[in-house]
C-alpha cells in the first residue's frame, strides 16, 4: 500500500466516520477527518495526538456548497492530491410515507444525497487530473430493500446505489474507482441521530402501530448491532482489495438477508420481511 495516500471522511463525529478515520490514519493513510461540527472534534482529536497518527480534522457541512469547496480547496492545497473520498455524512426519517412532509423529505436528501454528489463532484477535477482515485459511497442494507417507516432514508440509498453504478461507467475511463459499502445494523448514534417524522408523532397518525413497533425493533437491534470498527476494516479492505469489487456488505446479518434475497422471488421476500417486522 502506498502510505502517503490522501482520505477524506465526511460525517466523522462519530459512528462509522469516525472509526473509519481512526483506523485509516492508523493504517498510514494522510486522513482529513472532517465534520460539520468541529466542538466534537476532541475525542479523535485526542487518539490523533496521543499515536500521533496522520490525522487533520477540517470543517466540512455537506449540505453547504462554500463549506464543501473551503474544505476540499484548503485539503487539496495542504496535500496537492486526493485519492479516496468516503461518503459517509447522513441521517434517518422515521415516518409512515403519507406523514413525511416534503420539506422533511427534501432536507434528507439534501444531506444524503445532494451532499454525497456535492462532495463528490468538488474531488472529482482533482481526480481526474490525477488519472487516479477512489470514490466510496456509504450505502445500507437499506439501498437494496425497503421497510416500513423508512421510505425517505431508504429511497435515499436507492438513489446513492444508482448514481454510484451509472458514474462508474464514466470515471473508470479516467482511472477513477467507485465502491459502494452496504452495513447492516451497527451500533452506532444512527437511532440518536435520526429525526421522527412531524405528523409521526400524532396519536391520531393511522399508523402510529408502524412507529411504535418499528421504533421498539430497531431500538433492539441497533443495540445488539455489530461495532463501527467492522464497517471500518471493510473499508480498508475495498480500498485496498486487489481484485476490486462494486459492491462491499459489512454485517453478517446483511449477508445473510442479501444471500436469502438472492434466492427468493420478490414477492417472497416482501412476505418474509414482514414476518421479521411482525407486520400483518
Ligand atoms: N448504523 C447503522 O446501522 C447503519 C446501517 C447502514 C448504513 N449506515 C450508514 O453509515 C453511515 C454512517 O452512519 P452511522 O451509523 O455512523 O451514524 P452516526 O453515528 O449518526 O454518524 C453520522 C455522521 O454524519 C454526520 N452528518 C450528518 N449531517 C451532516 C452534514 N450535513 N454534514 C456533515 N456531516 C453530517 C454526523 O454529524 P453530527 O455528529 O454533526 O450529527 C455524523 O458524524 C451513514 O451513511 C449511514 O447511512 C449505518
Amino acid at each position: 500500500m502506498d502510505r502517503q495516500k490522501v482520505v477524506i471522511v465526511t460525517g466523522s463525529s462519530s459512528g462509522i466516520g469516525l472509526e473509519t478515520s481512526i483506523l485509516l490514519a492508523r493504517s498510514g493513510y494522510t486522513t482529513y477527518a472532517t465534520m460539520r461540527d468541529i466542538d466534537k472534534a476532541k475525542p479523535l482529536r485526542e487518539i490523533a495526538i496521543n499515536e500521533s497518527l496522520p490525522l487533520t480534522i477540517i470543517q466540512l457541512d455537506v449540505t453547504k456548497e462554500n463549506s464543501v469547496s473551503n474544505a476540499i480547496e484548503s485539503i487539496t492545497k495542504s496535500s496537492g492530491r486526493i485519492d479516496i473520498l468516503v461518503n459517509n455524512a447522513r441521517y434517518g426519517l422515521t415516518g409512515a410515507f403519507e406523514d413525511l412532509e416534503i420539506d422533511e423529505i427534501k432536507s434528507l436528501y439534501e444531506t444524503n444525497f445532494f451532499g454525497l454528489i456535492r462532495t463528490t463532484q468538488s474531488v472529482l477535477p482533482v481526480m481526474r487530473q490525477q488519472k487516479s482515485g477512489i470514490i466510496v459511497n456509504i450505502s445500507s442494507g437499506l439501498g437494496r430493500f425497503g421497510i416500513a417507516t423508512s421510505s425517505a432514508y431508504s429511497s435515499s440509498k436507492f438513489a446513492i446505489e444508482g448514481l454510484t453504478e451509472s458514474m462508474s461507467y464514466e470515471l473508470e475511463a479516467f482511472g477513477i474507482r467507485t465502491i459502494i459499502v452496504e452495513p447492516g445494523i451497527i451500533k452506532t448514534n444512527f437511532l440518536k441521530s435520526s429525526k421522527l417524522a412531524r405528523k409521526a408523532t400524532d396519536p391520531n397518525s393511522p399508523y402510529r402501530n408502524f412507529i411504535q413497533n418499528m421504533e421498539k425493533g430497531m431500538k433492539n437491534l441497533i443495540e445488539n448491532g455489530q461495532d463501527p470498527r467492522f464497517v471500518a476494516e471493510i473499508i480498508l479492505k475495498a480500498i485496498e482489495d486487489p481484485i476490486p469489487r462494486i459492491r462491499y456488505l459489512a454485517g453478517k446479518d446483511v449477508e445473510q438477508i442479501m444471500q436469502i434475497k438472492s434466492k427468493l422471488s420478490d414477492e417472497d421476500f416482501h412476505i418474509m420481511l414482514k414476518k421479521m417486522a411482525n407486520l400483518k
